[in-house]
């Protein structure tokens, strides 16, 4: 089993950007967790991140992974070519959210791409992640 970390849009400013929304971790120190996390489930891992919208994409297109956890940012809320790269691949994807983005502003309740995901788990932090892994050792 082999699982991708896929990190969207300004994910890269997690532990700088809005410390009461997102904490005061960064996202190395959070994939340093999430890394350990499946070491100690003999599940392989790989990690990525980028602000690009193309590259998402192109990494949805060829990862080997059996499985993406995927916290699309911003692109959660109007990336159609995200959700098409999703739609394209046969390799289940699970979004995550670190915040509810229920309870913020309106715009972030609308997903285009919670569809063509497996599943969404969002509003536990970086446990987000842990859930999201967890959910494919079921
Ligand atoms: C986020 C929520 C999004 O609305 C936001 O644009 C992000 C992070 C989250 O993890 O809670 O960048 O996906």
């Amino acid at each position: 089993m082999k699982l991708l970390f896929l990190n969207g849009v300004n994910l890269n400013m997690t532990g700088q950007r809005e410390k009461g929304v997102y904490g005061t971790e960064t996202l190395e120190q959070i994939n340093a967790q999430l890394r350990a996390f499946c070491k100690e489930r003999n599940v392989e891992c790989d990690f990525f991140q980028s602000n690009l919208e193309g590259e998402i994409c192109t990494k949805i297109q060829e990862t080997d992974a059996d499985g993406i956890i995927l916290n699309a940012g911003a692109f959660t809320h109007y990336s159609y070519a995200i959700r098409d790269a999703i739609a394209s691949v046969t390799t289940p994807v699970v979004e995550v959210h670190m915040s509810n983005v229920h309870k913020r502003e309106e715009f972030r309740k609308n997903s285009v791409i919670s569809e063509v995901c497996r599943g969404t788990i969002l509003g536990f932090g970086k446990n987000s992640y842990i859930l999201a892994a967890e959910s494919f050792l079921l």
